[in-house]
């Protein structure tokens, strides 16, 4: 149904009001891969209801787990017990790329992992070269028969294993590997993102002995077993950060009492750059932001945590937009994450691209277009656009947003928005602009 529906933007100025974030898209599908090291029944809170939620909760059922979903308290029980089978459908994998996050699980419970290869991506090369490498040397025999891998490890060997990059996905399928393991496991130059934390965190409930030691090993002492546990999810600091942006870029004035601020220090003090007032409430949780009147534009690069996040690259760029002045974004995570830049020039936004760097020129107003999302942080940054922008935005490419958030059309209108998901046929009868049709739409899973 999703994949035939428009976010239907109108200007909508001045967002006001207390909103709720819900649990992180990025720690609550690594969270759900890892249950698979326990056996018995697991319970966590504040799981969002995304689409790539869902489809974790299907991969689950597809191993064995018994998977109860109370939406409306947004409560997830998985029983473990009855998994007993290792292997990932092709169709589950290629619909998140986060599936691969399984692998790791796997591999410690059974010693097995038969899943298809991710969508679009080449063996030896990005994106998973480096959780492959590292199973590669702790002793796990890989085999790729077309795009299927089976991967088999009679024992996982301990050992210290250095990431070229502070990858995210490889840090947590290496941590999950090690820890049923015999032996201490070392993670050199580790991922630590908040995300990545909250799976230690989850972990060490359930019985693991891990170590983060500076400046970014991750230190996994292997134990026998692990229990079931209660674990509530950290609270989305990239749904936090698309609200901000939205109530920055409408001169709005907004309150998100549950906003981890802990864990977004960089983002923070760009807005503060910007003349946004930022009020942090205690311990480091809870965010205010009343927005300047006229917001001057600063630059900035990405990079892995504490840096400035890529996750927030592109809502960012939105609201440099209309900002004074001239912002140079740089984005050195991912290689192609710079698509929304087409889209945000459709609306009327003065963006020039060197590179891997876009610089903008602000500019007095945005005009609403149809417009197409590209990945699930585009989405949020045209979302933002339309909101300040004069005049109808429609955006495709939905599956992104529905991918990563939940409901934030919602949440956004109870903030005053005007946005309304709309199916085709609704738009195509309220509005005479020219919509894409959807087989046409270009997108990157990048999850
Ligand atoms: C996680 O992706 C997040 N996804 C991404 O969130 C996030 O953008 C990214 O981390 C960086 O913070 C989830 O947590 C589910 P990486 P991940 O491995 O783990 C290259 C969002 O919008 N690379 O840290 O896949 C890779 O291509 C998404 O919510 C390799 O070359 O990210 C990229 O350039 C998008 N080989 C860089 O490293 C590998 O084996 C960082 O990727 C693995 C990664």
């Amino acid at each position: 149904m999703s994949t035939n529906a428009f976010l239907v933007i109108e200007q909508s100025l001045g967002l006001q009001g207390k909103a709720s974030i819900h649990g992180a898209k990025n720690a609550v599908l690594v969270i759900m891969a890892s249950l698979i090291l326990t056996q018995g029944k697991s319970i966590l809170h504040n799981v969002p209801c995304s689409d790539d939620v869902l489809q974790m909760i299907k991969l689950l059922r597809q191993l064995g787990a018994a998977v109860n979903y109370y939406q409306e308290n947004s409560v997830l029980e998985v029983d473990t017990t009855g998994i007993s089978n290792y292997k990932v459908s092709h169709e589950i994998m290629k619909k998140m790329r986060a599936s691969i996050l399984v692998m790791g699980p796997l591999l410690a419970r059974f010693g097995r992992a038969d899943i298809a290869l991710p969508g679009g991506c080449v063996i030896g090369t990005r994106p998973i070269n480096y959780h492959l490498n590292n199973f590669a040397k702790m002793g796990v025999d890989i085999e790729i028969n077309g795009d299927f891998l089976c991967a088999k490890a009679i024992q996982l060997q301990p050992g210290t294993y250095p990431l070229e990059y502070p990858s995210v996905g490889a840090t947590e399928n290496i941590m999950m590997a090690a820890v049923l393991g015999k032996g201490t496991t070392r993670i050199l130059n580790a991922a630590l993102e908040p995300e990545v934390l909250d799976l230690v965190s989850i972990l060490q409930k359930m019985g693991a002995h891990i170590e983060i030691l500076p400046p970014a090993t991750i230190a996994i002492h292997g134990v026998d077993q692990l229990k079931p546990v209660d674990h509530a999810i950290m609270y989305d600091r990239l749904e936090t950060g698309s609200l901000l942006v939205a109530a920055a870029i409408t001169g709005g004035s907004i309150e998100l009492p549950q906003a981890p601020a802990f864990a977004m220090d960089i983002f923070l003090m760009k807005l503060q750059e910007m003349g946004h007032s930022i009020e942090v409430g205690p311990h480091g949780v809870g965010i205010t932001l009343k927005a300047a009147a006229s917001p001057r534009a600063v630059s900035f690069k990405t990079a892995p945590y504490p840096g400035f996040p890529t996750d927030l690259q592109a809502p960012m760029m939105a609201a440099q937009c209309l900002a004074e002045g001239t912002s140079v974004i740089e984005e050195t995570v991912f290689e192609n994450r710079l698509l929304h830049v087409r889209e945000l020039q459709k609306m009327g936004a003065q963006i020039q691209i060197e590179h891997n760097k876009a610089i903008i020129t602000g500019v007095e107003e945005l005009y609403g277009s149809p417009v197409i999302a590209t990945d699930i942080r585009a989405s949020a940054a045209l979302v933002a656009a339309g909101l300040a922008a004069k005049g109808t935005t429609t955006m495709a490419g939905i599956h992104h947003w529905k991918r990563g958030y939940d409901a934030l059309e919602l949440t956004l209108a109870q903030l005053g928005a005007k946005i309304e998901m709309k199916f085709i046929e609704e738009v195509h009868e309220n509005n005479e602009q020219d919509i894409m049709p959807i087989q046409q739409i270009p997108s990157i899973e990048l999850n």
